[in-house]
């Protein structure tokens, strides 16, 4: 992985996410034992957000302060010269003169592979419209086989906007390299799963059942993945009033799941899970926030090469 783009979740193979996950561990007990870091200490990141993100661009740097690295960044484009109508790919060109690594999230479906095409940085994608969301199904993966100590065999529901939900659409594809799943995509007739990923399911053979209704499969659930209606990505407001609280997981429905099932979500939630969820041992969301800044700490070193990958040991 090094000096390589992270642009979609086909890059990743079983091998490559086994060895991601192990490094995410190590990553993961340094930082509790406290041990000071610093691998990375000759680097830059920047990092060029174009969309709202308090999880993502946080972990980020986070990650990249912890290991010894430095950090630049622009917010929002209002803080940049593409408000004054420079392209893309001038901010690239300029940008990647002040840093080792680009981090982007952009509303343009495409855009973080535009970047990478006219840099020698590596750039990772965090986030390009309502297209993919890599480094998050990296943590989402992270976090069910940390808590369900596999991945193969699961039952795993997704649920709200399936159609414009970036984090879904990374995951689905992200565990479709495992077996014997079974996929059930809970969301309102508007808001379903586009065709290019049912099609990657049926390649596989990979089970998966599509319904409105939230209760249908709760007490057979391994892994229940609730997602917030995109308000961003429509047209019109009326079209997201009518959809925004199409599924609401509250305490009582969540008497039905087993024990043993975890609640997800990337984050930020809206009303789609109630705070009456948040003490249950179930509900993994906070979780998945603290694991994406190891993660993110595994995905930096790699690509910065400071990582072997396959002795998964500091260089
Ligand atoms: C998600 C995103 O930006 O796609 N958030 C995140 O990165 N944790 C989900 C969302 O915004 O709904």
């Amino acid at each position: 992985m090094v000096g390589k783009d992270i642009i979609s979740v086909n890059q990743f193979n079983r091998k490559s996410l086994e060895a991601i996950y192990q490094i995410s561990l190590i990553m993961e007990k340094k930082s509790r034992e406290k041990e000071e870091l610093d691998i990375l200490k000759d680097k830059i990141m920047a990092s060029l957000f174009f969309e709202p993100s308090t999880r993502t661009r946080f972990s980020f740097e986070s990650a990249i302060l912890r290991l010894g690295g430095k950090v630049i960044s622009t917010t929002d484009a209002i803080y940049s010269s593409m408000t004054k109508g420079e392209t893309l790919k001038d901010t690239i060109k300029t940008v990647e003169k002040y840093a080792d690594i680009i981090v982007i999230r952009h509303p343009q479906k495409g855009s973080a592979k535009i970047a990478a095409r006219c840099t020698k940085i590596p750039v990772i994608n965090a986030g390009d419209g309502p297209g993919e969301h890599p480094t998050q199904a990296l943590l989402d993966f992270y976090t069910i086989k940390k808590e369900k100590r596999r991945v193969s065999g699961l039952k795993i529901s997704m649920v709200g906007d399936l159609k414009y939900g970036r984090t879904v659409h990374s995951l689905v594809k992200l565990l479709s390299n495992y077996e014997n799943l079974e996929f059930c995509f809970i969301s309102p007739k508007e808001l379903k799963m586009p065709k290019e990923y049912l099609e990657i399911l049926k390649e596989k053979k990979i089970k998966y059942t599509e319904t409105d209704n939230l209760e249908c499969n709760l007490g057979d659930l391994d892994v229940l993945y609730m997602t917030r209606v995109q308000k961003e990505r429509f047209e019109n407001e009326k079209d997201y009033e009518k959809l925004k609280d199409s599924f609401i997981l509250n305490k009582k429905l969540l008497e039905k799941a087993k024990n043993g099932m975890i609640v997800m979500h990337p984050l930020p939630r809206i009303n789609e899970i109630s705070t009456d969820v948040d003490c249950d041992p179930r509900a993994k969301y906070f979780d998945q926030v603290e694991n994406g800044l190891f993660v993110r700490m595994a995905l930096l070193s790699l690509v910065l090469g400071k990582i072997d990958i396959e002795e998964k040991v500091l260089i």
